[in-house]
């Protein structure tokens, strides 16, 4: 299992193994992110026990998250963490280098599991992609969320743009990203950003109701259904007609 002491995490495992709770734990810097934390969140993709089919992501402290470590911007680095820009490396390298940072966030998509962000606080850049690679968000009524990057000369780049633009449609993400504004919470709920505003100390209650909703429904269909609307965007109707016939034949034959 990974280092998630290193990587700022905690993990714990509920309902007999079949709920995963991941917190952010680095509240003393607000949840700030690194190569480490997006390392041992990827890990936590690959080694979560089987039996787990519902993820819930959430944060320490007064803030979900206030995105990158900042420091990994400065010539002194972050104590522990690879430079982002290492000595020399070239163009390509650097894709290579944020592909490997964006498979901390594109695990959250596995239909194997059911991803919720709880949401509280700040959730700026890094975290606001974070909370957008899960399928669902619920948040606090002080939730602000920020898509800083390009006010600080860079593009959101964990993996945030599509799911942003899929939520809000073009026009508006652009307006959210190119002004770098905060989105409060009545805002957010009104964009569909969030499914659900509760008071903050509510939100693990609003969790947990809506946990306890989704381990009602059998394991085999929740991830063939979550397949299935995954594709959904990207298929003309009867591409997606036919791939309703596809799982629904998957579904009524298994044990055949
Ligand atoms: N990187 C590194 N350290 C951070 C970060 C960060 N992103 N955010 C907060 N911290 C540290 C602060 O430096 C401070 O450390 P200190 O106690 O040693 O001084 C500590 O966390 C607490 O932060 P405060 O600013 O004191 O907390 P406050 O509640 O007043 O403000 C806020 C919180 C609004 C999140 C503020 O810290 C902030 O603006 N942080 C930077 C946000 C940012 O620009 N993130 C990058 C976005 S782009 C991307 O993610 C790709």
């Amino acid at each position: 299992m990974a280092d998630l002491a290193k990587a700022g995490l905690l993990l714990e495992l509920d309902h007999e193994e079949t709920v995963a709770t991941i917190t952010l734990n680095r509240p003393e810097r607000r949840n700030a992110q690194s190569p480490t934390m997006w390392k041992g969140l990827a890990d936590l993709g690959d080694e979560l026990p089987e039996t787990v089919r519902i993820v819930v992501l959430k944060g320490s402290g007064p803030s979900f998250s206030a995105g990158i470590d900042l420091r990994l911007f400065t010539p002194e680095g972050m104590p522990g963490e690879p430079s982002v820009l290492a000595d020399g490396i070239g163009p390509e390298e650097l894709v290579d280098q944020i592909g490997v940072y964006q498979e901390g966030f594109l695990w959250l998509r596995d239909p194997r599991f059911t991803t919720i962000a709880a949401v509280h606080g700040h959730a700026i850049g890094a975290a606001f992609q974070l909370a957008l690679s899960c399928d669902i968000r619920i948040a606090a009524d002080d939730v602000q969320f920020c898509m800083k990057e390009p006010a600080l000369g860079l593009v959101p780049d964990l993996t945030g743009t599509k799911p942003l633009v899929d939520i809000v449609g073009l026009p508006r993400a652009l307006e959210l990203c190119l002004t770098a504004r905060v989105i409060d919470a009545d805002e957010a709920r009104e964009l569909r950003l969030v499914e659900r505003v509760v008071k903050a100390d509510e939100l693990d209650g609003a969790v947990e109701e809506l946990v306890n909703a989704l381990l009602r429904v059998e394991v085999g269909a929740a991830r063939a259904t979550k397949e299935l609307l995954q594709k959904a965007p990207g298929h003309t109707l009867g591409e997606q007609c036919l791939a309703e016939r596809r799982a629904q034949v998957g579904r009524l034959l298994r044990n055949g």
